[in-house]
């Protein structure tokens, strides 16, 4: 099987994405990132995709008179390079319905709580541990899923919980998830590019 062609999405310092470009590398994953865009210039991402050989782009929304045409500018670029699967490794905006119609079930999202916990809009970065550690659950963790028109709704391909304790703070919670998040995606992305996640209605199978 021929590997498959990745974008990698991003909006800051990368370390999904730096766990992706490491099992690629070692041939964990069969596939090929052909491109990092990042919303934003400083980006620390961008920075570790030119140090592997990436392409990496910055598009800046400034640049475009609505988010409409912003996007569009994203979806040229990775029909451009033949991208068969979009990955949003961090990345903070929320996508057109022209991109997701375009890659329906082949956009891949991680997300730094148990979905359909403290997500949706405004639940990002930070927010979502302080919102964690508010409410006193015991238990969070981190889900990778397929994006679709909403927020953080889309078919769940796989979850991990950790626990939380009395003495974790915004920065404890979100290094332990972050370790998560960078096992569950690459889960993900290696099984997507082994042809092995099958989405029925709002459930994904591992075929
Ligand atoms: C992660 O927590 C991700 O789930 C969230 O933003 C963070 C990005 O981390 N959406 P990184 O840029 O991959 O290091």
């Amino acid at each position: 099987m021929s590997s498959v062609r990745i974008g990698v999405l991003i909006s800051g310092n990368g370390t999904n994405l730096q766990a992706l470009i490491d099992s690629i590398e070692s041939g964990e994953i069969n596939g090929r990132i052909c491109v990092v865009i990042s919303d934003r210039e400083d980006a620390y991402g961008l920075i570790r995709a030119r140090k592997h050989g990436i392409e990496a782009l910055f598009i800046n929304k400034k640049d475009f008179i609505n988010n409409s045409d912003f996007n569009k500018k994203i979806l040229e670029e990775l029909k451009k390079r033949g991208i068969q699967l979009l990955v949003l490794a961090g990345y903070l905006r929320i996508l057109s319905p022209e991109i997701i119609k375009e890659y329906r079930n082949r956009i891949i999202n991680i997300h730094p709580a148990l979905i359909p916990s403290f997500c949706g809009k405004g639940y990002y970065g930070e927010r979502v541990h302080k919102a964690v550690l508010e409410y006193g659950v015991k238990v969070t963790g981190a889900t990778v899923h397929f994006v679709d028109e909403g927020t953080d709704t889309g078919p769940i391909i796989f979850q991990k919980s950790i626990e939380v304790h009395n003495n974790d703070t915004v920065e404890s919670l979100q290094k332990k998830v972050l370790e998560v998040e960078h096992t569950l995606l690459v889960k993900a992305v290696k099984m997507f590019c082994q042809g092995r996640l099958k989405v029925i209605d709002r459930k994904v199978l591992e075929v």
